[in-house]
């Protein structure tokens, strides 16, 4: 899909008075190398050969705790009282930062202004204005301590604060809209509420694609009525409803859920409260225990979560573990690998569907958004065959990673296409991924039985 079309154009202003002698300001402005080490993200710049105006600069920057360098050129033009730094970084991205200095009004001190009028791809934009903001604030405090004779590290100190400790929630309840079936009524819910990118072998309807992924979950898992079972990352919680509503075997004794997003676990636990009413009216009840919060487990989760530490006495909790188009956001994977180990009974599954990821890319704009952390943590880029010896060197065996990627990104990718340019966005990120490398997997483990 072209990309082009979608180039936005912002304008962002830092300005900020220098108490120093214009003269020595105008220097410093007027000076590109002085100007260049003066932003908190340049690592390295040198003179593109050939040329006397033109710098080539690599900048580093920390998103999430995770490094990522860019390099770019700027061509600079000097004036009396203006620089011009034509810059551009590829991949649609450009700006023109424009530097003037003006001897304030009543004479004290010199006001320094620097216009950057940016053009990114629509995909690209705000994290390109929001990384201008905040680092040519602490370029414009740097120039100050510099010209006033401060120390540097303060404003150091200042970009270290801005980076981002969190990851932004990627989750809300737009995916409702995907659930809508031809010819429901527009102004009532959805009966579904899935969230996964669907296994579509013998399915165009989206609904039905996301049941038949789950199915293949629950079919490796081997869910049988003795099991207690533990779904993670249920979101609005289908897969809950899926296993208390339709599953061959029964229901299991327990089901436990822990999902990230409060929206979702309100609607999973009103859903799954209704269901058991209505469907499993006067029949056995599984025990249904329903958390939200993140599945890893930390010294700062609640005492109840599900994978709280064990003491020498406590019975593993858990049959089966299931981790249904999610595992791949969880920070880390590894961890949660582990965890899970750690609580299955002996001979207990886990059972997948999840991305696999090559970590090193060519495309530049798959690694702006890597750089975000939105999608998944770079510890969690590996191989299909990476995924499978992180699998056994947890302690898993019977370890098998089925590789779907044609069942499902195609027919995920040609059903957002029909929902409208608000999908086309995903639509895209998924192709982008998809070209570079990633693979849709199913995956199952056992816990061996004697250890
Ligand atoms: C792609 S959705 C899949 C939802 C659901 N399994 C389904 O098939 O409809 C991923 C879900 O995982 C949840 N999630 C992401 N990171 C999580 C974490 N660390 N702990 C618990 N849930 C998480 C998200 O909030 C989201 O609901």
């Amino acid at each position: 899909m072209g990309l082009w079309p979608f180039v936005l154009k912002r304008s962002v202003v830092t300005t900020d008075v220098v108490h120093a002698p214009f003269e020595r300001v105008q220097e410093v402005l007027r000076d590109p190398p002085a100007l260049i080490t003066l932003n908190p993200l340049v690592v390295g710049y040198e003179l593109q050969p050939g040329t006397d105006d033109t710098y080539i600069i690599t900048d580093k920057l920390r998103v999430l705790g995770i490094p990522f360098t860019s390099k770019y050129t700027a061509q600079v033009t000097k004036g009396d009282e203006i620089t011009t730094f034509i810059v551009k970084a590829g991949a649609g991205t450009s700006s023109t930062n424009i530097w003037k200095w003006v001897v304030q009004a009543n004479g004290d001190g010199v006001e320094v202004t620097e216009e950057a009028k940016v053009e990114a791809p629509f995909l690209t934009i705000l994290f390109v204005v929001s990384t201008i903001k905040r680092t040519h604030k602490i370029l414009l405090q740097q120039l100050k301590s510099k010209l006033e004779g401060k120390e540097e590290s303060q404003a150091k100190g200042d970009e270290a604060q801005a980076t981002p400790k969190r990851k932004k929630e990627l989750y809300d309840m737009s995916h409702l809209e995907l659930n809508k079936l031809p010819g429901d009524d527009p102004n009532t819910a959805p009966k579904s509420e899935w969230l996964n990118m669907g296994y579509w072998k013998s399915t165009s309807s989206f609904p039905e694609a996301c049941t038949n992924l789950c199915d293949e979950v629950l079919h490796a898992a081997r869910i049988t009525s003795t099991d207690r079972v533990l779904d993670v990352g249920h979101a609005c919680g289908d897969s809950l409803l899926h296993i208390i509503s339709q599953l061959p075997s029964g229901l299991p004794l327990s089901l436990t859920g822990i999902t990230s997003l409060p929206a979702h676990y309100e609607k999973a636990r009103t859903r799954v409260e209704n269901a058991t009413r209505v469907e499993l009216d006067g029949a056995r009840q599984p025990e249904i225990r329903l958390h939200l919060g993140d599945v890893i487990y930390r010294p700062s989760s609640p005492p109840n979560h599900p994978f709280k530490p064990l003491g020498e006495t406590d019975p593993f909790p858990f049959d089966k573990i299931l981790a249904l188009d999610c595992a791949y956001h969880f920070e880390t994977r590894k961890v949660f690998f582990e965890q899970a180990f750690g609580h299955l009974s002996p001979g207990g599954r886990i059972a997948l569907a999840d991305i696999c990821l090559p970590a090193t890319s060519g495309s530049f704009l798959r690694r702006m958004i890597d750089a975000t952390g939105a999608l998944m943590p770079r510890e969690n880029m590996v191989t299909i065959d990476e995924y499978e010896t992180q699998l056994r060197r947890v302690g898993f065996e019977d370890v098998s990673v089925r590789d779907i990627t044609d069942d499902v990104f195609p027919g995920f990718r040609a059903f957002l296409r029909t929902k409208g340019w608000r999908w086309l966005l995903t639509e895209w990120v998924v192709g982008l991924y998809a070209a570079d490398g990633a693979r849709f997997v199913l995956a199952s483990a056992e816990k061996p039985r004697f250890q």
